[in-house]
């Protein structure tokens, strides 16, 4: 059987941390469908056109990977994609409450599908979309911590 997990998120941009989680999932699982979901709590800079291009773009040399999107509940989504396993990195104790909480929602909306952390790689450990976006708002070097597509839109972004 086909080991497949759903790596959700809001994806606002995708960063390397990000890259880095589905690079190591997919040491794990044979297939990894990255979709994009909307997170009521998140206001999006980028629409889910935007964001599904740049995830097409940025994994479009990593094999076994698909991009999609998704308005609706993160279990039933999975279940109607065949997928038995919800993919999510954690980095510091700050993600821990959140993440916790999510996953024991969803094991109870859906028991069959398990929710599988990765700790995130030492390098990626502060970074997220957020801090990246203040980060290039401002002129800030992000290079090192987005895919090159990501750098020239933020930049493209905020030069508007
Ligand atoms: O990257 P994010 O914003 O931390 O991802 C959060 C996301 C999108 C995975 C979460 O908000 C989500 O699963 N949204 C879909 C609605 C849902 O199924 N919620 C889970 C019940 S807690």
């Amino acid at each position: 059987m086909e080991r497949t997990a759903v790596y959700p998120g809001s994806f606002d941009p995708v960063t390397n941390g990000h890259l880095d989680i589905i690079q190591r999932g997919l040491k794990i699982f044979d297939r990894i469908i990255v979709t994009i979901l909307e997170n009521p709590g998140k206001e999006t800079l980028f629409t889910v056109e935007e964001r599904t291009g740049l995830l097409n773009e940025s994994l479009k040399t990593v094999e076994n990977t698909e991009v999609d999107s998704y308005g609706g509940l993160l279990v039933d989504y999975a279940h109607q994609r065949g997928a038995h396993a919800i993919l999510r990195g954690m980095r510091a104790v700050s993600d821990f409450e959140y993440e916790f909480q999510m996953a024991l929602m969803n094991r109870r909306l859906n028991r069959e599908i398990q929710t599988v952390f990765l700790m995130t790689g030492l390098r990626w450990i502060f970074t997220s979309s957020s801090i990246i976006k203040e980060a290039a708002k401002f002129g800030g070097d992000i290079e090192s911590m987005v895919p090159p597509v990501v750098q020239r839109t933020l930049q493209e972004k905020f030069r508007k």
